[in-house]
């Protein structure tokens, strides 16, 4: 096999080429191939070097699919300490995305340009890492300790423009980078630019109380995880001692962090995310139809967050409402998220005014008859849904994609009122729909494979992750949710608290409790929901007794103030002696037998609830593969990643 990077002398410029589609990951022919050219390149007429990559982007990172194996030479800091030491000037040139060792590869470079449409990070922190090849050690000695910090310990990625504002970019080149790059290369040259090691630069001046400062925050926003604490470590190594000591006490850490089951979940998830968005049976080449313009019905919760997902993306978006009181209310919301993102400086005015004048709003569904795509939120009522869906049926073009946000209902009887079955499916949001990052895709009986495959690409496109469904009650999330929900309600009838519940799941990870997070959903939901069924179709009571006389006693959670806990004007949940003395009143009345009960007993009875469901889920292939349901919890219902997601963990406890 030849090597994945090549050299060639331009003039007097060697220029070092990674071609490693898709994304040039590190992989040991990388690795290899880069040691194997900058060493060679010591001895030939070049003058100065420059390491760019072919395709859609410079190096993306170490090769994650090696994790967790054995070493193969030359190993990244090896490599990277080769590259810093050149007798001859390196330039790195960026374009696309410079992460993780890509990033930290840039850095050993003596000089570094790169498009501005270029973005560099240092995301290993996603991973339940850190970078492992001097990135704790070299970029506070160009970018100072408290933008490493925030650069590092959040993992998220910065611009080029951003980069260059903090040293960690020398140059940003206009039109073609390789071009640019070789030109500036020989400007330095001609200046008798020096080798200029990032590892001997001087760490600019900080405030050595920032270090406790950022743990004791890093510790708060972390929940348990232990990488970024580490990160702190090793940024406050590079501040105060050598770069050889510190790049120790980095090695330390990463190797810790790469065998933790933390980063073994995180990884899990990774790559369960990228799996998701494949469809078993699904042919590569099936025609994507095109979207371009939305209609949206119902400018609701969800409505509202459903046209700004799009909105954010480029696409246009008409929404539907009732009457025009509706519609204004619903518009008005998008107007105050859109305000809010503004002044929390999550988007610049004019970019939040150009999404902003996107949508726009109809009372009359005509307005939908040149939509690519329709989505409706309106209600979950199955009737308004299947009059709707009529409608829609009369009112839009053929080829048309009909989808509907329901959370529970049949996908199937609602395509079946149409005349065009193959053109409907679910596309499940999550609340706030214009944030969370899950998209449930309900794939019915008849729908079509090239709508799949659109709305699969589509989900892509405004930035969701999406996991195919099959019909039934609740799809994969929601349904899972029931027995989860049902094992919390019998765990305070044997005797635990709505507080001890909660504080148990989120000390484990969960980003809310059952119970609180039923009190934000509004406790009135499931009773509604329940009074329509009959006592068999309801369950066992002790499932269902407690919410039930909340609800009758007007305590329907947040919405209310009070629900399984009382709330303070800040929506701060405050434990409520009542709610002890109404669960204990109905644990009697049910001839429950109340004891004492161990946090782990609730963690493992509640996580084995959602897994045991899971299981079923899977055998009746309504998820495509057990890593999907993951990726349905931990991008949905805050499970954390750190532990991989409820299968993954059940199956590597
Ligand atoms: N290693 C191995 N495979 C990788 C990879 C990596 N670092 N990054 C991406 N891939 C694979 C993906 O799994 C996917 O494979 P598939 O087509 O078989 O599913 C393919 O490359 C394309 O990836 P995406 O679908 O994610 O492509 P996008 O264009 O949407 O995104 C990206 C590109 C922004 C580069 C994104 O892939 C990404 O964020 N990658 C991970 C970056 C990262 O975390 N780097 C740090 C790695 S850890 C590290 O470097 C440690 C070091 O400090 C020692
Ligand atoms: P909502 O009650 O906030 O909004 C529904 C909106 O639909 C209202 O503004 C109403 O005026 C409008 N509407 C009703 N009939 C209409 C019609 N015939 N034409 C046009 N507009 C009409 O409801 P929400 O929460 O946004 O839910 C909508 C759908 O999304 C439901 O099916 C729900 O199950 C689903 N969903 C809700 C989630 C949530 O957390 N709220 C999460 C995921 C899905």
């Amino acid at each position: 096999m030849s090597s994945p990077v090549s050299y060639r002398l331009e003039g007097s410029i060697g220029v070092i080429t990674v071609d490693y589609p898709p994304v040039n990951a590190l992989s040991q022919p990388v690795r290899k191939g880069l040691l194997d050219t900058v060493s060679a390149a010591q001895n030939d007429a070049s003058a100065a070097l420059v390491i760019l990559c072919a395709g859609r982007t410079f190096i993306a990172g170490a090769d994650i699919t090696e994790f967790g194996k054995p070493l193969k030479s030359p190993w990244l800091p090896e490599l990277l300490a080769a590259i810093e030491a050149s007798g001859k000037i390196v330039i790195a040139a960026i374009h696309g995305t410079a992460l993780g060792g890509g990033f930290e590869t840039a850095l050993s470079a003596h000089y570094r340009c790169a498009l501005a449409s270029a973005r560099i990070g240092l995301p290993e922190v996603k991973l339940g890492l850190l970078p492992g090849a001097g990135g704790t050690q070299r970029t506070p000695r160009l970018a100072g300790v408290q933008a490493s910090l925030d650069l590092i310990t959040s993992g998220t990625p910065i611009s080029a423009t951003e980069g260059k504002a903090l040293g960690l970019i020398d140059r940003i080149i206009d039109g073609d980078l390789r071009e640019g790059a070789i030109a500036w290369a020989n400007e330095l040259v001609a200046e008798g630019a020096p080798v200029r090691k990032s590892s001997e630069q001087p760490v600019p001046e900080f405030d050595p109380g920032i270090f406790d400062a950022y743990r004791t925050e890093v510790a708060r926003r972390a929940r348990g995880q232990i990488a970024p604490g580490h990160i702190v470590n090793c940024v406050e190594a590079a501040a105060t001692q050598s770069f050889e000591a510190g790049m120790a006490i980095e090695r330390a850490a990463f190797t810790e962090c790469m065998d933790s089951p933390q980063s073994a979940g995180m990884r899990h998830i990774f790559f369960a995310e990228r799996t998701a968005a494949k469809v078993e049976g699904l042919a590569k080449d099936t025609p994507i139809r095109p979207v371009a313009t939305v209609g949206v019905i119902g400018g609701g919760t969800m409505g509202g967050g459903i046209a700004m997902s799009f909105a954010n993306a480029g696409i246009a978006v008409t929404m539907i409402e009732i009457n025009d009181e509706a519609l204004q209310r619903g518009l008005s919301i998008i107007d105050r998220n859109y305000g809010g993102s503004v002044k929390r400086g999550k988007l610049s005015e004019s970019d939040a005014a150009a999404c902003r004048a996107l949508i726009s709003g109809s009372t009359d569904y005509a307005a939908l008859a040149d939509v690519d795509l329709v989505i409706e939120a309106v209600f979950e009522d199955p009737e308004l849904k299947k009059t709707i869906f009529k409608k829609l049926d009369g009112v839009c073009k053929p080829g048309a994609i009909l989808a509907t946000n329901t959370s529970y209902q049949d996908v199937d009887a609602i395509a079946a009122v149409t005349n065009r079955a193959e053109d409907v499916i679910g596309m499940h949001f999550f609340s706030p729909a214009h944030i969370m990052k899950l998209l449930e895709v309900v794939r019915g009986a008849k729908t079509a494979d090239d709508v799949l495959a659109t709305v699969m690409a589509l989900a892509k496109k405004i930035r969701k992750v999406p996991v195919v469904s099959g019909v039934c009650y609740g799809f994969i999330g929601n349904r899972m949710l029931r027995p989860y929900g049902e094992t919390a309600q019998l765990l305070l009838l044997e005797g635990a608290s709505p507080q001890q519940i909660d504080n148990a799941m989120e000390s484990w990870g969960m980003a809310m409790g059952p119970l609180r997070v039923f009190d934000l959903a509004g406790l009135d939901v499931g009773y509604k929901a329940r009074q329509a069924l009959s006592d068999d179709e309801k369950g066992d009571p002790k499932t269902y007794r407690i919410p039930d006389l909340l609800v009758e006693l007007g305590r329907m959670g947040q919405k209310s103030g009070t629900g399984f806990y009382t709330y303070d004007e800040n929506r701060r949940a405050k434990p409520d002696p009542a709610v002890d003395g109404l669960i204990e009143i109905a644990a009697e009345d049910l001839g429950v037998e109340r004891r004492s009960i161990k946090d782990e007993e609730i963690v493992d009875r509640l996580i084995s609830a959602l897994v045991d469901e899971g299981r079923k889920i899977l055998a009746e292939g309504i998820a495509q593969r057990s890593s999907d349901i993951d990726v349905v919890y931990v991008y949905g219902y805050g499970f954390p990643a750190s532990r991989g997601g409820p299968m993954f963990y059940a199956d590597n406890r």
